[in-house]
């Protein structure tokens, strides 16, 4: 049975709202009662019960979090750009993974709807945000990280990820490589198709230079060796000269790869250049060129976005679209 409040007063000899008092505002109270209601606080093992005060007030201490994949650096970069903000406001956040599956999307959003939270952010998996409208709708503030918006459904913090791939794409042609490829998948997340139509407006304005897709079935690193694999397996001629990886852990699956063979050097025979610029890439072996998105502070701008969408009462609150430019961090594998 837990300790509740009354047990401490009882302990302590005073009322329940001097216990109060003593946990909210102990400088209210005379030193002497705060250290004796301290002490049966402490014997009793007394823990507050947060839930309820929370769900008295109407309002969680908690946000939700919902990224594609717990197991990307990228994200857990951004998880910590939100939680540093979060901890400025006496906030914490319930970080969910929706594995780039839009049923396990709603299955998250709706436990994070139920347990009352102050807010969600969300990396959507695919382009139906319907269901994200049906849970503002239905009280809940959301915005969208990683993911402009495109309407005046939502705020959003993202990076321009067309500039992104057309910087990755104008890095190998300045370096002189002529046979590129894109490697990157799902094609229905919208940052892949982003990085990749940037490339492709890059290489349309070349001449000479030409653009494999070859696509991955996600944004890992297995998924980069086994396309590695298949590069591997063509005779030399048929091999791009090339690659731009939809992200770094694509990227380092293919150098992996290409490094345990004896066949192509990296970036001798091939260019590699990632996206993100997560903390394996400038510790990768061969010191990985990518493109950095300031995550971080992603994370930081979108859970201040939620705190004012949350505090706003107009019923068609004005939307804030904030972009980021991705930079082009240049190392070994170029
Ligand atoms: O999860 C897919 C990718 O989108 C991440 O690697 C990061 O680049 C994000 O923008």
């Amino acid at each position: 049975m837990a300790v509740s409040i009354r047990d401490v007063a009882r302990a302590a000899g005073v009322s329940v709202g001097t216990v109060s008092n003593v946990l909210n505002n102990p400088e209210k109270v005379a030193n002497a009662t705060v250290s004796k209601v301290r002490s049966a606080v402490d014997a009793l093992g007394f823990v507050r019960n947060d839930a309820a005060r929370q769900l008295r007030a109407g309002k969680s201490r908690c946000i939700g979090l919902v990224v594609l994949d717990v197991r990307n650096p990228f994200f857990t970069d951004l998880a910590r750009g939100v939680e540093d903000a979060a901890t400025e406001h006496d906030m914490s956040v319930l970080l969910a993974n929706s594995d780039e599956d839009s049923s396990r999307e709603l299955a998250m959003l709706s436990l994070f709807e139920q347990q009352r939270v102050h807010g969600v952010l969300v990396t959507p998996v695919g382009d139906d945000l319907s269901p994200l409208i049906r849970a503002r709708e239905r009280g809940t503030p959301i915005v969208l990280v990683d993911r402009r918006s495109h309407d005046e459904n939502f705020s959003s913090v993202s990076v321009d990820d067309v500039a992104g791939g057309y910087l990755a794409a104008s890095h190998l042609i300045e370096t002189g490589r002529k046979k590129l490829a894109f490697v990157g998948g799902p094609m229905a997340i919208q940052q892949v198709s982003d990085r990749l139509q940037g490339a492709k407006k890059r290489v349309d304005e070349s001449v000479d230079i030409s653009l494999e897709v070859i696509p991955c079935k996600s944004l890992s690193i297995v998924s980069g060796r086994e396309v590695g694999l298949e590069i591997l397996s063509r005779k030399q001629s048929d091999r791009p000269t090339a690659i731009f990886a939809a992200n770094d852990l694509v990227a380092i699956g293919i150098l992996q790869t290409c490094l345990t063979s004896d066949e192509i050097k990296i970036p001798q025979d091939l260019s590699l250049i990632g996206y993100d610029d997560i903390g394996f890439a400038s510790t990768a072996i061969v010191a990985l060129t990518s493109v950095r998105q300031p995550t971080h502070e992603m994370g930081v701008r979108a859970f201040e976005l939620l705190i004012q969408e949350s505090e706003q009462t107009e019923p068609r609150p004005e939307r804030v679209r904030i972009e980021f430019q991705p930079q082009l961090v240049v190392r070994d594998s170029t």
